[in-house]
């Protein structure tokens, strides 16, 4: 398409669907890659995730100067890029944190003291997970909402406040509030991933993002889900203006009792780690590998694909066509946006041939109604 035929039709379609206000969330690792080689026109939202905790007193630790300083050169290069502190800290230090108005306060006024230094945008709240965990507290629920509210009022609309939350169904429910959700943060990104991962009171194999259920999954394992996630979220009172649907840019490895049972839900002995990123896969059906050979597979139901090695690896993998598959539904259903982790899993190098990061724009393209 010709550049001016193409500005037509971009502008014509900001006009119905108000691309300014579509949510590209993308979490990012600090030097995973070097800011250099992170695009700041990729995503709309940057989560810097690893650098922002809470002590055991319930104190906010912020990043040092050097991270939250190198972590605003993205605006140089995009001041309309929105830059947020992702915290993550254990069960107990959230509960410590979420018990005393008087440390939520200092909270508020810790964080809006460093976005004004560092030219910064907002907080993302990952607490993974209030009230389920075992070392959670059942206050964690009503809690919560004291410090989304605290923190909603120190903020105002100058800075933003989103939160991380579970896939599970089976967490949803027990975890938040949802109409509260809704009522403070200005997005909430949906982990719609990690859905089969490997435990010893569950040694099979299964997809890390599947869409949605397959034949016979039922009741729980039958919410094991994208779709079923999205469905728990909007009927617990979660806005789909605000919900952002997470997909994942990375892969999960088992290793395989048998090679001859293969399909999901085959006994798995172990969990193999070297497959992670998309590079390490890209090229993994094409290229020779000794003796071993990789063979690839499509499920349409979870709009997922996996792959088979004759090592007995396992893998649950996404692709262009997948991430694709996922930020359609999304779009469909009405979300705001979508959520990526992360930007170091994508060839963002540009490796495979298919440009840099080929999974996030992949994505992206899918929810803008791109070709
Ligand atoms: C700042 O934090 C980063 C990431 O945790 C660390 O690698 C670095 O050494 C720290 N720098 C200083 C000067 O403390
Ligand atoms: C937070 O800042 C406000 C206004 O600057 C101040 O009144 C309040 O005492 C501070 N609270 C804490 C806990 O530091
Ligand atoms: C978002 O959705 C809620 C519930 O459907 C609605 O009340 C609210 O006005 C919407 N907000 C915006 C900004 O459209
Ligand atoms: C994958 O294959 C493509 C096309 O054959 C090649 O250009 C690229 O260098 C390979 N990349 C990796 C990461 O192996």
């Amino acid at each position: 398409m010709k550049t001016s035929r193409k500005l037509f039709f971009f502008i014509l379609f900001s006009i119905f669907l108000d691309i300014s206000s579509t949510i590209i969330s993308c979490y990012y690792t600090y030097e995973n890659p070097g800011i250099e080689n992170v695009d700041a026109k990729l995503c709309t939202h940057y989560l810097l995730i690893g650098t922002t905790k809470i002590g055991p007193n319930g104190v906010l630790q912020l990043p040092n100067d050097t991270v939250s300083e190198t972590f605003s050169r993205l605006k140089v290069k995009n001041p309309n890029a929105k830059l947020m502190l992702s915290v993550i800290a254990s069960n107990p230090h959230w509960s410590t944190l979420v018990s005393s108005p008087m440390f939520m306060l200092q909270f508020a006024n810790d964080s809006v003291a460093h976005f004004r230094k560092f030219n910064l945008d907002g907080i993302d709240l990952d607490w993974e997970f209030p009230v389920w965990s075992w070392d959670a507290k059942k206050s964690d629920r009503f809690l919560l909402n004291n410090l989304l509210k605290t923190l909603r009022q120190a903020y105002g609309t100058q800075y933003l406040l989103s939160m991380a939350t579970s896939g599970p169904p089976t967490i949803t429910r027990k975890a938040y509030d949802l109409p509260k959700l809704s009522k403070y943060c200005d997005f909430v990104n949906v982990m719609n991933y990690d859905f089969h991962v490997y435990s010893w009171t569950n040694p099979v194999v299964g997809f890390n993002a599947p869409l949605r259920p397959m034949s016979r999954e039922y009741s729980i394992i039958g919410e094991m889900n994208s779709g079923s996630s999205m469905e728990t979220y909007s009927s617990l009172g979660l806005w789909l203006n605000k919900t952002v649907f997470g997909i994942p840019v990375y892969n999960l490895g088992f290793r395989l009792v048998n090679y001859y049972w293969s399909w999901p839900y085959a006994p798995a002995e172990g969990e193999v780690f070297d497959f992670s990123c998309y590079t390490d896969v890209c090229n993994l059906t094409s290229t020779k590998h000794g003796e071993v050979t990789y063979k690839e597979y499509w499920n349409d139901k979870a709009a997922s694909s996996y792959i088979v090695g004759t090592d007995k690896v396992w893998l649950t993998t996404e692709n262009p066509l997948s991430v694709g598959i996922k930020a359609k539904y999304a779009k469909d259903i009405g979300c705001a946006g979508i959520m990526l982790f992360q930007i170091v899993t994508d060839d963002w190098a540009g490796l495979c041939g298919k440009g840099k990061f080929p999974l996030i724009n992949a994505a992206k393209s899918a929810f803008m109604g791109e070709e």
